[in-house]
C-alpha cells in the first residue's frame, strides 16, 4: 500500500518534471528565457493571482513586484515557488524607479476597481493619475519596455499613457496596449458553453474597446464556426459586454473580476514575452494605437513580434449586426479617448 502511493507520488513528480520540461524546450531553441516583467499594482485583487500565474511561466527569470502596501509580504510569498523566475518586491513611490528599470514588459493592474451600480468611466478620477504616475515611471527607466494596461477604464488609460509617454518622448505606439483578453476569454467561455465545445479550443475575436457597447464580439468570425438564431446573437453579444458587471454584482460590493481577468492578463503577457523570445505567430486582439476605424485607438487581432506590434490585422469581414455593433461604439470610445487626451494635455 505505502509502495504503490508512493509510486503515484514518484510518477506525478515525474510527470510535472516532463511537462515543465517540454515547456521550457519549446520556447528555447529560439529562446532566450530571460524576460523581466514588472507587475504594478502587484498586491491587489489582480496582482497576486496575476503574479502568481507569471512565477510559473519558465520564460520569465525575473519579477518585479511593485505596489504601495504589501509587497514584501506578496514577495516573500511567491518566491518560496520552485521556479526559476526570481522575484524582487518594492513598496511605495521611492522604490518605482528601481522596480521598472530595465525591465521588459510592464503590466499595470494598480488602481480602484468597480463597485455595483458604477461604470468602468466612473473610476477614471482615481485611477487617471496612477496610471499617469506609473507610465512616466516606466518611460523615465526602460523606455524600451513593452506596457500592457489593465487599469480601467482602459479606454481613456491608455490614452493618457500615450500622451504621457509623448510628454517624455519616448512614445512608441508598437510598445503600448490595452489589456482586453478577458473579453476573448470570456466570449470563447460563453459561446463554448452554448453550443457544447472544448472552451479550449474556442476562439472568438473581440474588437472595439473596454467597456460596455464599445466591446464588439466578432461571432461571425469564431473558429470553429457557430451560428445563432438573431434573439440568441443578441443576447450573448449583450452577456459579453456586461460579463465585468455581472461579477461586480455577484461580488457584491467586494471588487470586480480578478481571477479571471489574471487569468487573462497572465495569457497577454506570456504572449508578449513569447513575442519577445522570437516565437512567430503570437497573435493577440489587444487595444492599440490605430488606424482602422475612426477611433485613434481601437482593439484588432495584432501580431506581436520582438518590438511589440508586427502588424495590425484589422476587423475582417463583419455582419451586418457587427457593423451596427461598431456604429454604435465609435462615438463612446472617442469620447473616452479624448477624455483620456485631455487629462494630460490640460
Ligand atoms: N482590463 C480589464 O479587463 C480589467 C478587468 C478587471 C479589473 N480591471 C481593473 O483593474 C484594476 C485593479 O483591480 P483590482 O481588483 O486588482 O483592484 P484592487 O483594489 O484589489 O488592487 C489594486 C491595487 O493597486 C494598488 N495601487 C493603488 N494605487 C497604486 C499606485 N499609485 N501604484 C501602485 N499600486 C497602486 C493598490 O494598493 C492595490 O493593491 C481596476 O482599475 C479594475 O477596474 C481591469
Amino acid at each position: 500500500m505505502y509502495k504503490s502511493v508512493r509510486f503515484v507520488c514518484n510518477e506525478k513528480l515525474a510527470l510535472s518534471r516532463w511537462l515543465y520540461a517540454i515547456e521550457r524546450r519549446k520556447f528555447s531553441s529560439t529562446a532566450r528565457n530571460n524576460v523581466k516583467v514588472a507587475v504594478c499594482g502587484a498586491s491587489g485583487g489582480i496582482g497576486q493571482p496575476l503574479s502568481l500565474l507569471l512565477k510559473q511561466s519558465p520564460l520569465v527569470t525575473e519579477l518585479s513586484l511593485y505596489d504601495i502596501v504589501n509587497t514584501p509580504g506578496v514577495a516573500a510569498d511567491i518566491s518560496h515557488i520552485n521556479t526559476n523566475a526570481k522575484v524582487k518586491a518594492f513598496n511605495g513611490p521611492d522604490q518605482l524607479p528601481d522596480a521598472v528599470k530595465g525591465v521588459d514588459v510592464v503590466i499595470i493592474p494598480a488602481g480602484v476597481p468597480r463597485k455595483p451600480g458604477m461604470t468602468r468611466d466612473d473610476l477614471f478620477n482615481t485611477n487617471a493619475s496612477i496610471v499617469r504616475d506609473l507610465v512616466q515611471a516606466v518611460g523615465r527607466n526602460s523606455p524600451k519596455a513593452l506596457i500592457g494596461i489593465i487599469s480601467n477604464p482602459v479606454n481613456s488609460t491608455v490614452p493618457i499613457a500615450a500622451e504621457t509617454l509623448k510628454k517624455l518622448n519616448v512614445y512608441d505606439p508598437k510598445r503600448l496596449f490595452g489589456v482586453t483578453t478577458l473579453d476573448i476569454v470570456r466570449a470563447n467561455t460563453f459561446i463554448a458553453e452554448a453550443k457544447n465545445l472544448d472552451a479550449t479550443a474556442v476562439n472568438v475575436p473581440v474588437i472595439g474597446g473596454h467597456s460596455g457597447v464599445t466591446i464588439i464580439p466578432l461571432i461571425s468570425q469564431a473558429k470553429p464556426n457557430v451560428s445563432f438564431p438573431d434573439n440568441q446573437l443578441e443576447a450573448l453579444t449583450q452577456r459579453i459586454q456586461e460579463a465585468g458587471t455581472e461579477v461586480v454584482k455577484a461580488k457584491a460590493g467586494t471588487g470586480s473580476a480578478t481571477l479571471s481577468m489574471a487569468y487573462a492578463g497572465a495569457r497577454f503577457a506570456v504572449s508578449l514575452c513569447r513575442a519577445l523570445n522570437g516565437e512567430p505567430n503570437i497573435i493577440e486582439c489587444c487595444y492599440v494605437e490605430s488606424n482602422v476605424t475612426d477611433a485613434k485607438f481601437f482593439s484588432t487581432p495584432i501580431l506581436l513580434g520582438k518590438n511589440g506590434v508586427e502588424s495590425n490585422l484589422g476587423i475582417g469581414k463583419l455582419s451586418a449586426y457587427e457593423q451596427q455593433l461598431l456604429k454604435a461604439a465609435l462615438p463612446e470610445l472617442q469620447k473616452n479617448i479624448q477624455k483620456g487626451v485631455d487629462f494630460v494635455n490640460k
